[in-house]
């Protein structure tokens, strides 16, 4: 019962939409323009720097705030599994950014909740790890999709290594949720990357542009 409920606590944060709601500000839709997706990306690209930053910060916050309500919800009553609950709950939240109800299930591609997610649940130097693959990848190459994914699969690769060492204090069954959270999670960003990954494939995916005010 308590994960359905983290799930709807997480999806019904996720519904806050805030590169649409950028948009709107703008009185443009974000998912017409670009490559329609409502993420921070595509906010940098045809709204400009400031829509892309609160894009991004809001989006990574509103995970982080589903992650403090389902704790402070949880937390007491169930010490041993609140990890496992933040991790449905981040779920939740990437299912309700993804597929927004009210949008036609038409909303962004989950990086920047994910990202919430990883605050939520690793200790700072393990998420400033997973957030300098996402940097440098982009940094290196301007493909914020080659970024996304790979900074997604370094989260992968950490919680296992954490899990395995016994960084979550959380018990078998508990773990191997965890684990199969997190591959839901990179499978999911992998999916709402497929046109991206045929881009980068045939070298023709968009390089990170951000949008002048002039234009
Ligand atoms: O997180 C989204 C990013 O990885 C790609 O965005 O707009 O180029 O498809 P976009």
């Amino acid at each position: 019962m308590e994960r359905l409920v983290c799930l709807a606590v997480g999806y019904a944060f996720g519904l806050i939409q805030t590169g649409y709601l950028c948009g709107k500000f703008q009185k443009k839709d974000i998912r017409t323009m670009g490559s329609g997706n409502a993420g921070t990306t595509n906010a940098l690209r045809t709204l400009g720097w400031k829509a892309g930053l609160v894009t991004f910060l809001g989006d990574v916050l509103k995970c982080v705030l589903a992650a403090g309500v389902v704790t402070l919800l949880y937390g007491k009553s169930h010490p041993d599994t609140i990890v496992l609950l933040v991790f449905y709950t981040g779920l939740g939240a990437v299912l309700g950014h993804n597929y927004p109800f009210y949008l036609r299930f038409k909303g962004g591609k989950g990086i920047a909740a994910t990202g919430g997610l990883v605050i939520s649940t690793l200790p700072p130097h393990l998420t400033l790890l997973c957030l300098a693959v996402f940097v440098l990848v982009i940094w290196g190459t301007r493909y914020v999709s080659l970024g996304s994914l790979l900074g997604v699969t370094a989260y992968l690769i950490v919680v296992l290594v954490y899990g395995r060492c016994g960084g979550f204090h959380v018990p078998p069954f508990a773990l191997r949720e965890i684990y199969i959270i997190t591959g839901i999670l990179v499978i999911s960003a992998l999916f709402k990357h497929k046109e991206n990954i045929k881009r980068l494939l045939n070298g023709t995916e968009n390089k990170l542009s951000i949008k002048k005010k002039s234009e």
